[in-house]
């Protein structure tokens, strides 16, 4: 992305920019932390990333597609191909087993039931959660569920996965088992990730970390 502006209609008081103009680029296969203080704006990039809000201005291209030029139900169908999200709070549906909710991007995709059930079954086997399968989100711990959010993301195999601080509500034990799986996702399946975290260690685990000062991204250096 290149000047990427994000805007705010905030009623009378007029409009609040949050992202002024930001420079961001990330290479195929990379594992990218974001950092910065609250409401600098890293979700707002984040939602910008992965098409689920657009820019004001600015130029995006996500693997060759230029994101401006393209209509709302491209986008839509880019996202649920490519991209996979995982978020603070899981967002998994409450009322529906932890297979189910893996299934839930493969009914969108008009995957047939039986190979839905195949593919939730192999996917929380990867995350460790084959003996949780048929247990409801609220019969299972932090850090179980955001196993099953990460299983949820991965369930149409994208390239792409954003990470909107999944550590965030983890105690630290469990937050450590998360960010394993991270690294498994990105070095034996070669995930492209963008990180969003207030922990500097684990930033440090990446391969890049950049933090977000009022809407502008800066490298930071690394010693080694
Ligand atoms: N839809 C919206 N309308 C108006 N203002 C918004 C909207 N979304 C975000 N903002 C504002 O944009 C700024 C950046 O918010 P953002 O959620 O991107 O911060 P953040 O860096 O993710 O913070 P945190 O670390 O707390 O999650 C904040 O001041 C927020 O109030
Ligand atoms: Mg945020």
């Amino acid at each position: 992305m290149r000047g990427i502006v994000k805007s705010f209609n905030v009623g009378t008081e007029g409009e609040l920019t949050v992202l002024p103009g930001c420079d961001f680029q990330v290479p195929r296969g990379e594992f990218t932390a974001v950092v910065g203080a609250s409401g600098s704006g890293k979700s707002t990039l984040m939602n910008i990333i992965g098409l689920l809000d657009r820019p004001s201005a600015g130029a995006y291209l996500l693997d060759g597609i230029d994101v401006l030029d393209s209509t709302d139900d491209q986008l839509a169908h880019y996202r649920s191909q490519a991209i996979g999200f995982v978020f603070q709070n899981f967002n998994l549906v409450g009322r529906i087993s932890a297979a189910k909710n893996v299934e839930m991007p493969l009914v969108y995709a008009g995957v047939p039931a039986k190979q839905r059930a195949q593919r939730a079954a192999e996917l929380l086997e990867l995350v460790g959660m084959a003996d949780r399968a048929h247990h409801l989100p609220n019969e299972l711990s932090g850090g179980q569920k955001q196993r099953v959010a990460i299983a949820r993301a991965l369930a149409n195999d994208p390239d792409i996965l954003l990470a909107d601080e999944p550590t965030g509500a983890l105690d630290s034990h469990t937050g450590r088992r998360v960010m394993d799986l991270f690294h498994t996702l990105h070095r034996e399946h070669g995930k492209t990730i963008v990180f969003i975290t207030h922990n500097p260690e684990l930033a440090e685990e990446t391969e890049r970390t950049v933090t977000m000062r009022d809407g502008i991204l800066q490298e930071e250096p690394r010693e080694h």
